[in-house]
């Protein structure tokens, strides 16, 4: 008999973005004179093509891989050099952050690395995790088994981010800026969690998937611009949301090898550096050649002006679904330094009423705030990944809210 892993009957019977898919689905069903207008503003899923750098890259290795000279089998699964030395030196090492090559661990996704890393932590460690936050840290987390969690709020009250908590933890979470509430966070912020997990020799997983979309200079992009933080966090990124890269899958993790952690009774220190090189050894075989030479292809001069163009694009969007819910008084946070807007449901609806209502008499597909925790119950969340024929539309719309 196979004996299931019945840490997953402790979650809800489905990921919250699989559940918005199946009642985005079931309407269109219902209402076949609507379906085609449906606008989607709910996962942050990249509607606009790939960068000219990235395509022409892609082409060029696809061709590479015709030709016995060229043609590449298994490549290293920490990636290939040329894409580590390409975003240690432009995402850390120009901007005066000393992270070397071989700290960088290619991927196929940040969502994937964020769970991943939970094969290299031992069990029993307590764990905060931020409410509301991307549900991934709490489903992985259950997942692996770990039952002493803890929950730090972001409310309107901190803005968002939370501060840590007066208890000892182990484990950090922290989405900078934030998924879904569109928050950032100052350099004093991220040093209070920097200086308390090295004070409690806790390990922070830092997620900035949405860094390219800081466009304040005085927000740190990394939390390696904090002291200590080589010390203390690791850091995962992607091109998903940057390159436009949802469909074609490469993201990194920054595993410092000044990191480490404990036996179970703090007798022996390991480097977490070396423990995730074992387990991706063991468990990945890397990305695809041509996917990392696209990838490598948005460091170039034409790549990153094309980065930088797609990233306006989508925050043009995120400008005018703000302006929509500022005419309409309608209280919001995020949309300036990140490509979500987060606003409170009206008269009181819950958060899945709220989404139902904006489907159903509106045609505009949100993300109901409690999908990402407790503390998002009475919000929604408005995303800017789409056409700006689309964008228009859907702030048409909600203009008569
Ligand atoms: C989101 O909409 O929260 C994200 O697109 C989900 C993801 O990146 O996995």
């Amino acid at each position: 008999m196979a004996f299931v892993n019945e840490n997953f009957f402790k979650l809800s019977p489905s990921y919250l973005f699989s559940e918005i898919a199946k009642r985005v689905s079931d309407f269109k069903t219902n209402n076949p004179d609507k379906a085609d207008s449906v606008i989607r503003c709910g996962i942050g899923d990249v509607t606009e093509p790939l960068p000219a750098a990235s395509i022409k890259a892609l082409h060029k290795a696809v061709d590479e891989m015709a030709v016995r000279e060229t043609f590449r089998g298994y490549g290293p699964e920490e990636g290939y050099e040329f894409l580590r030395h390409a975003v240690a030196e432009n995402d850390y090492r120009s901007r005066n952050l000393s992270i070397t090559d071989d700290e960088i661990f290619v991927s196929d996704g940040s969502k994937c690395d964020c769970g991943n890393i939970l094969d290299i932590l031992g069990k029993g460690n307590r764990i905060a995790i931020p409410d509301p936050v991307y549900p991934v840290y709490y489903d992985t987390n259950i997942m692996a088994g770990n039952e002493d969690i803890i929950f730090v709020n972001g409310t309107e009250d901190n803005g968002f981010v939370p501060e840590p908590p007066f208890e000892k933890v182990d484990v950090i979470y922290l989405c900078f800026p934030n998924n879904p509430t569109g928050a950032v966070a100052t350099k004093e912020q991220l040093k209070s969690w920097v200086d308390y997990a090295l004070k409690n020799k806790s390990l922070i997983i830092f997620d900035a998937a949405y860094g390219d979309y800081i466009r304040n200079p005085d927000i740190p992009r990394s939390i390696y611009e904090i002291e200590g933080a080589y010390q203390c966090a690791i850091e995962t990124r992607s091109f998903s949301k940057s390159g436009g890269f949802t469909g074609l899958r490469c993201a990194f993790a920054v595993v410092p090898k000044a990191l480490t952690a404990y036996s179970l009774d703090g007798e022996k220190s390991v480097s977490l550096h070396s423990v995730w090189k074992r387990r991706q050894g063991s468990k990945f075989n890397g990305v695809s050649y041509p996917v990392q030479r696209a990838a490598e292809a948005l460091y170039s001069k034409e790549g990153q002006a094309e980065v930088r163009q797609l990233v306006d694009f989508y925050m043009n969007n995120a400008k005018i679904i703000a302006e929509t819910l500022r005419k309409l008084g309608l209280p919001f946070w995020g949309g300036d330094n990140a490509p979500y807007i987060w606003t409170k449901t009206i008269g009181g609806k819950s958060s899945w009423d709220m989404f139902s209502f904006l489907l159903d008499n509106f045609g505009i597909v949100t993300t109901p705030g409690s999908g990402f925790g407790k503390m998002g119950e009475g919000y929604f969340r408005i995303s800017a990944f789409n056409s700006l024929e689309n964008i228009k539309e859907a702030a048409k719309r909600l203009s008569s809210l």
